[in-house]
C-alpha cells in the first residue's frame, strides 16, 4: 500500500523546495551542456495545423483590460456552442503564444524564470470549428496544433482523471499544461522546481483574461490523480508530466 507522507513532511518537502539556493556555478548551463529545446521535438511527418496569426483574427470587439480584470470568474458550466479557430488561436498565443525569437531565448507573451517557459500545451478538443475532436499539442515556435491522437470515453476518462469534477469534460476545450522540467533545471539546478510552479500560474491567468474576452470562461484545476492524468495525455510521468489544467467553453 501506498504510504503518503504526513501533513508535517509535505510541508517541509515545500519549504525545502522554496529555499533551495540559487547557485549558478554547478548548473549545466554553467557546465557548458548544450540548451535544451525550447519546444518538445516532434516528427517530420506529424499532422500539423496552421492556426490564423494575430493580425487575422476576427474576434469582434473586445472588453477593455481594467472590465476584464474586474469580471473574471472561475466557471464550471458552459453553453453547447463551439469555438472558432480563430479564438482558439487567441487563446493559445495569450498563455505560450511566441512574439520574439531571434535569441537563444524565445519570448512568450508570459513571464518565465530565465525565458526558460518550461511547459508544453496540450488540448482535448469536443467542439471547435473546422477541427476533428481528440488530443492536439500547441507549436508555439510554428504558431501550429500538432494532431496527437483521438481516445475513447474521453469524457468518462477525464471525469475519473480529475477526481470526478465532470465539469471539466462540458466545455468546448480541454488545456492541459505539462512540464518539461530539465528546461529549466538546465538553468537553475535545484532552484528550478520552485520557479516552474510560479511561472504556470501567469499561464493560466492568461486564460481566464482571454476566455472572459472573447465571451468564454475557464476554470483553473490542479485537482486530478497525476498517474491518471499523464497516462491520458501519454507523457512518460517522469521527464514530463501534467501540471495544471483548464477547460474552456462559452458562457
Ligand atoms: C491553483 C488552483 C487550483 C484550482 N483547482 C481547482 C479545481 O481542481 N477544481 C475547481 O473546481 N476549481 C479549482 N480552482 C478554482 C478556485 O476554486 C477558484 O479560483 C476560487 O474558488 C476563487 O473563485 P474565482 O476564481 O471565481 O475568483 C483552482 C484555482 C487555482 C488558482
Amino acid at each position: 500500500m501506498t504510504r503518503h507522507p504526513s501533513l508535517a513532511e509535505s510541508r517541509a518537502f515545500l519549504r525545502d523546495t522554496i529555499r533551495q539556493q540559487l547557485d549558478f556555478s554547478c548548473t549545466d548551463q554553467h557546465q557548458g551542456v548544450p540548451r535544451p529545446p525550447v519546444e518538445k521535438p516532434f516528427p517530420a511527418d506529424a499532422v500539423r495545423i496552421d492556426l490564423p496569426r494575430p493580425d487575422e483574427w476576427h474576434l469582434g470587439s473586445l472588453p477593455d483590460l481594467p472590465t476584464l480584470i474586474a469580471i473574471r470568474r472561475s466557471c464550471r458550466s458552459f453553453r453547447d456552442a463551439s469555438l472558432s479557430l480563430d479564438e482558439l488561436a487567441f487563446l493559445l498565443w495569450a498563455t505560450q503564444g511566441v512574439h520574439q525569437t531571434g535569441t537563444p531565448n524565445v519570448f512568450r507573451t508570459v513571464p518565465s524564470a530565465g525565458c526558460r517557459h518550461a511547459f508544453e500545451t496540450y488540448l482535448c478538443l469536443f467542439n471547435v470549428a473546422d477541427l476533428t475532436p481528440g488530443f492536439y499539442r500547441y507549436l508555439p515556435l510554428e504558431h501550429q496544433l500538432l494532431w496527437e491522437f483521438s481516445e475513447t470515453r474521453v469524457h468518462a476518462k477525464l471525469t475519473a482523471a480529475t477526481l470526478g469534477q465532470a465539469f471539466v469534460a462540458r466545455g468546448a476545450a480541454v488545456f492541459f499544461w505539462t512540464t518539461v522540467p530539465y528546461r529549466m533545471e538546465w538553468r537553475y539546478g535545484l532552484a528550478a522546481h520552485r520557479v516552474i510552479l510560479l511561472d504556470a500560474g501567469h499561464v493560466c491567468q492568461n486564460l481566464y483574461l482571454a476566455s472572459t474576452a472573447i465571451g468564454a470562461g475557464t476554470c483553473a484545476v490542479a485537482a486530478y490523480d497525476q498517474q491518471a492524468m499523464d497516462r491520458l495525455l501519454r507523457v512518460d510521468g517522469q521527464d514530463e508530466f501534467t501540471l495544471y489544467l483548464a477547460p474552456v467553453g462559452k458562457v
